[in-house]
């Protein structure tokens, strides 16, 4: 005679896999830090496909979120100055990038300026990650806004679709 239990057993098995697969599919996409973020965002099914410059932007907007976050927390110094240093690296990414000049504007300057911004980015990068470290909590508030306020500047006047 066959055993009772082995028809319930199989669709258990089945429900485990799904969840083990399913939380896997969670922790990597939540696991690994704004660069992580920002790859998953860029494939998501059936969307277009980002630009390289797209997936630095995204990485520096994970970036900003939790930074807003840590910077609200003293005992959250060491993740606060690692978050701006990996910022730092996507705006070295973007700058080795060209987005596209509008239609009568030279290329070549276009694409000078947007360096010039996005040294300007680094530049108060550098800055948060300097306050955050010596304990500056108000110079560190302050650099955010400023970041905030390059940013939309940037898109203002560099962002195509903004
Ligand atoms: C902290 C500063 C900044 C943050 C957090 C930020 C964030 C973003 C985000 C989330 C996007 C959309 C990416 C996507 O398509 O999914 C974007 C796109 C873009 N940003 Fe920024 N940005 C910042 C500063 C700047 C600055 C300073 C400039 C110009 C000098 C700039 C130029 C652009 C351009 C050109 C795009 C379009 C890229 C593309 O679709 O190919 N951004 N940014």
């Amino acid at each position: 005679m066959k055993p009772i239990v082995k028809p319930i057993v199989k669709p258990v098995a089945l429900v485990a896999a799904c969840l083990v697969v399913f939380g896997l599919s969670l922790f990597a996409q939540r696991g690994g830090g704004a660069g992580a973020q920002a790859a998953a965002g860029a494939q998501g099914a059936g969307e277009e496909e980002e630009s390289p410059l797209g997936q630095a932007m995204d990485g520096l907007q994970s970036g900003m979120r939790a930074i807003g976050r840590l910077l609200a927390d003293p005992d959250k110094k060491d993740e606060a100055s690692s978050t701006a240093r990996e910022m730092q690296n996507y705006v070295l990414i973007a700058m080795q990038l060209e987005p596209a000049a509008p239609d009568g504007v030279e290329a070549g300057r276009h694409q000078l300026d947007f360096r010039m911004e996005m040294h300007a980015v680094l530049g108060e990068l550098l800055a948060l990650e300097l306050a955050v470290r010596e304990g500056d909590a108000e110079g560190a508030k302050t650099r955010f806004s400023t970041l905030n306020g390059l940013k939309k500047a940037g898109h203002d006047r560099f962002r195509v679709d903004d």
